[in-house]
């Protein structure tokens, strides 16, 4: 069963004009990438995420303001505050997230290994911890 979530903290290239992230597949980040996609304008108090998929690999980045995403193995949770452009959150295979706390300004992109695909989503935490008790005893 995959199951993994880490930091990652990209070089951040700053100059007198100001600074650049370059995030490349297998270069700096550790999948390839086919999807990118980004949340914003998120409205106060709303929660994201909730789901958990089996295999997908993704990193999320908060390139703008703030947001909290908490992360459960079915065995412990960990809450992370990504603030930063520079720093991202990855997160492969059978992990629940919850993204939260997102300030105004949050934009958040998510690089993904894989297309879009409704099928693939584990989204309520009961049918998780199911899955998560099968790969226990597989
Ligand atoms: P949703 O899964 O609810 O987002 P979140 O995980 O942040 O709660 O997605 C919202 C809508 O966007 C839903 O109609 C599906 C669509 N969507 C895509 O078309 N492609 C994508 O890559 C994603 C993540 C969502």
């Amino acid at each position: 069963m995959i199951q993994h979530y880490s930091q990652i903290n990209f070089d951040e290239f700053g100059d007198d004009r100001g600074s650049l992230v370059s995030v490349e597949a297998f270069k700096n980040l550790p999948f390839e990438i086919k999807r990118m996609y980004y949340i914003y304008k998120t409205k106060s108090g709303i929660k994201r995420g909730c789901h958990s998929h089996k295999t997908l690999k993704q990193c999320l980045i908060v390139v703008s303001g703030s947001c909290s995403i908490l992360v459960d193995d079915g065995k412990a949770q960990d809450t992370f505050l990504l603030n930063t452009p520079n720093q991202g959150l990855i997160i492969e295979g059978l992990i629940w997230r919850e993204l939260f706390d997102f300030s105004d300004d949050a934009v958040v992109i998510v690089l993904a290994n894989d297309y879009y695909e409704n099928t693939t989503y584990i989204g309520t935490y009961e049918e998780f911890l199911d899955e998560f008790n099968q790969g226990q005893f597989a």
